[in-house]
C-alpha cells in the first residue's frame, strides 16, 4: 500500500462526514439471500445499481420491475429500530444475443436506467450473455443510445487462450474501441476496472465514458490470493492484478476526475460455496464498503476526495440528483464479524475477523 502523503494531516481527522454515497454496482441476489444482505447497503448508500445475474438472469422490464417489488418488499420487513431505510434500487437489464430492440423503450418506460453486458462465460451467472456484441446487438446499442439507456460493461474476453490476467486489457482493444467508435453518444461505464490499461483508456475517453472502481481492487494487488495459502474471499472477477495496477487503480480514484465512481462489486456466495474445491467468484464487502474505502483513500492521502469519488461523480455520469442526506465515518476501531446469516447459510464478509479503523456512524 502506498504511504499517505502527509500522514498528519489525516491522523488528526477524527470524523469525516460525506453526501450519502450510492453503490454503482452491486449484487443484492433474491429471496433469502437478498433479505440478508440488502441490509447493510441500505445502511451505507442512498442508491444502488443492482446487478441482473440472477439464476435465471433479468432480461425484460417486466421481470426487472419485479424484482424491485421483491427489493422493496425485503427492504420493508428489515425495518431498523422502526423506520425503513430510505433506500433506492434502481434496475438494470441483463443484455443477450436475442434482446429484442423493443425491450429498451420498454425498460426505460418501466424505470430501468442501464443494460448489463456480460460477455457470455465472463463471470457468475453469464452463461445467457452476448457471445457477439457488435455483430448480435447493433438494434438494442441503437435503440439504447436514442433512448439515454446507459450500457454497463463486464470489460473481460472469455477466450481460453487469452490470459485470464490479460483478458481486460485485450477486451479494450477488442470491444471497448469499436464500441466507442460506433456508438459515441451511448453513456458506458467501464464496470469494475482493475488495470492501469483500462484507468488510461478511461481517463483519455471522451465524456461518455466513465469507470467503476470496487474497494478490493483500490486496497489488494494478486498476493491476496495466496498469502500463507488459497485464500478464496480473495478471488472474484475480473481477478485482483498486480500491484502496479493497483497502484494505477488508486491514481485514477482519488485523482478527482468526474469518470471514476464507486462501485462496491460486493457479490455475496455463501461460505460453503467459497470454501470448496471449486470456489465461486465475487467478495462480499457490502458489510463494511464505505469504511475499505475510506481505508483506501486514507492510505492515498486522499481522504478529502472520498465524497466526489463516493457521492457526487456518479449521480452526475448517470444524470440523477445528488443525495441531499449525508452519512458521518468516525475513526473508531471495530471488528468485522467473522460469519453471518445468509438464509439457511453463513457468508463471510470480507476481511471477516479483522478490525478496521473507521466506522460508519447509525
Ligand atoms: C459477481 C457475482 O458473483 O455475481 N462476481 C464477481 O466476482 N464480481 C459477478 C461479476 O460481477 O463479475
Ligand atoms: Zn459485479
Amino acid at each position: 500500500m502506498t504511504a499517505p502523503s502527509d500522514p498528519g494531516v489525516d491522523a488528526r481527522l477524527q470524523t469525516l462526514t460525506l453526501t450519502q454515497p450510492d453503490d454503482w454496482h452491486l449484487h443484492l441476489r433474491d429471496g433469502a439471500a437478498l433479505q440478508a444482505v440488502l441490509p447493510f447497503t441500505a445502511r451505507q448508500f442512498g442508491r444502488a445499481i443492482v446487478m441482473p445475474n440472477l439464476r435465471p438472469p433479468v432480461t425484460t422490464a417486466a421481470q426487472a420491475v419485479a424484482y424491485r417489488q421483491r427489493i422493496l418488499a425485503a427492504l420493508a420487513s428489515s425495518e431498523q429500530d422502526g423506520r425503513q431505510l430510505p433506500f433506492e434500487p434502481l434496475m438494470t437489464l441483463y443484455l443477450t444475443d436475442n434482446t429484442a430492440p423493443d425491450e429498451v423503450k420498454r425498460a426505460r418506460e418501466a424505470g430501468v436506467v442501464a443494460f448489463k453486458l456480460y460477455p457470455a462465460g465472463a463471470t457468475t451467472n453469464s452463461d445467457a450473455g452476448v457471445t457477439d456484441l457488435l455483430g448480435r446487438c447493433r438494434a438494442t446499442l441503437e435503440g439504447m443510445q436514442r433512448e439515454g439507456m446507459l450500457l454497463l460493461v463486464h470489460g473481460e474476453v472469455t477466450d481460453a487462450e487469452i490470459d485470464l490476467f490479460d483478458r481486460e486489457a485485450v477486451f479494450i482493444d477488442r470491444v471497448m474501441r469499436p464500441l466507442r467508435r460506433d456508438y459515441p453518444a451511448l453513456k458506458v461505464v467501464f464496470e469494475h476496472i482493475t488495470t492501469r490499461d483500462a484507468a488510461q483508456y478511461v481517463a483519455q475517453a471522451g465524456p461518455q465514458t466513465a469507470a467503476t472502481i470496487t474497494a478490493h481492487h483500490l486496497l489488494y494487488n494478486r498476493n491476496a490470493i495466496f498469502t500463507g495459502g488459497l485464500r478464496p474471499h480473495y478471488y472474484c472477477l475480473p481477478v485482483l492484478k498486480r500491484e502496479v495496477h493497483r497502484l494505477a487503480l488508486v491514481e485514477a480514484a482519488t485523482s478527482g476526475s468526474p469518470k471514476f465512481f464507486l462501485g462496491t462489486d460486493s457479490a455475496p456466495h455463501a461460505t460453503a460455496l467459497k470454501e470448496q474445491s471449486v470456489c465461486g467468484a465475487g467478495c462480499f464487502t457490502a458489510p463494511a464498503a464505505l469504511e475499505l474505502y475510506a481505508e483506501a483513500f486514507e492510505a492515498a492521502g486522499a481522504l478529502h476526495l472520498l465524497e466526489g469519488f463516493a457521492s457526487h461523480h456518479g449521480a452526475d455520469f448517470y444524470g440523477l440528483p445528488r443525495n441531499r442526506s449525508s452519512v458521518t465515518l468516525q475513526r473508531e476501531p471495530w471488528t468485522v464479524p467473522e460469519q453471518l446469516p445468509f438464509g439457511d447459510a453463513t457468508i463471510k464478509p470480507l476481511r471477516a475477523g479483522e478490525t478496521l479503523r473507521w466506522k460508519l456512524q447509525p
